[in-house]
């Protein structure tokens, strides 16, 4: 069993499937003093990334899950959640949905992060199709997740400018900064409530 390390805070978990920018910005956010969590693992269903590399390098206890069947890759991540007592889990860029079995044997929070104004553009390629619709904003959603893509009770939601000269590519990154900065904020404001 995962000790507790910080006193009052909850132990997280991460899931991953890639670069991990917000790996890290909840990672930095954990350190902090009066954060409410305590990052005790990393889940990826990647092995090759840059998220887990950071993951591994910072000593954060990391976990791969090849996804050849999805309930067996679940039952070992539940193992591996139950064995570090993680009681919250945050999604960061995991590109995999967690099932109606996943959902029955967690309770407990899992949050996730989209690159869109939520209930704008679920799903993929967020970023092309809210340029190719002309919208003037964009931005991203921190949110509760539940089992139907997301769509879960939002907990902040960020506005981004989209300006003419925009490609999918400079949006995104305009947007993902904002997105590392929300995640930690969103967190401490659902585990203040507690
Ligand atoms: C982010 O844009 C997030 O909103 C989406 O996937 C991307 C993950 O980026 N769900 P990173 O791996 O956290 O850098």
């Amino acid at each position: 069993m995962a000790k507790s390390i910080g006193k009052n805070k909850l132990n997280c978990a991460v899931f991953i499937s890639g670069r991990g920018s917000n790996l890290k910005s909840i990672y930095n956010y954990s350190k902090k003093k009066n954060s409410k969590i305590n990052l005790n693992l990393v889940i990826s269903n990647k092995s090759n990334v840059e998220g887990v590399r950071f993951a591994k390098k910072n000593k954060i206890r990391t976990k791969i899950i090849k996804y050849k069947d999805k309930i067996e890759a679940e039952k070992k991540i539940l193992f591996y959640l139950k064995e570090n007592n993680i009681k919250f889990i945050c999604l960061a860029g995991f590109m995999k949905i967690l099932s109606k079995y996943f959902f029955r044997h967690f309770k407990y929070k899992i949050i996730n992060i989209h690159p869109s104004l939520l209930p704008k553009y679920k799903g993929i390629n967020t970023h092309e199709r809210a340029i190719q619709n002309k919208d003037q904003y964009s931005g991203c959603t921190v949110h509760f997740v539940r089992q139907q893509l997301d769509s879960g009770k939002p907990i902040i939601k960020k506005k981004v400018k989209i300006f003419n000269s925009d490609t999918p590519e400079s949006l995104a990154k305009r947007i993902l900064k904002v997105e590392n900065r929300i995640y930690p904020i969103a967190i401490n404001k659902i585990l203040s409530k507690n």
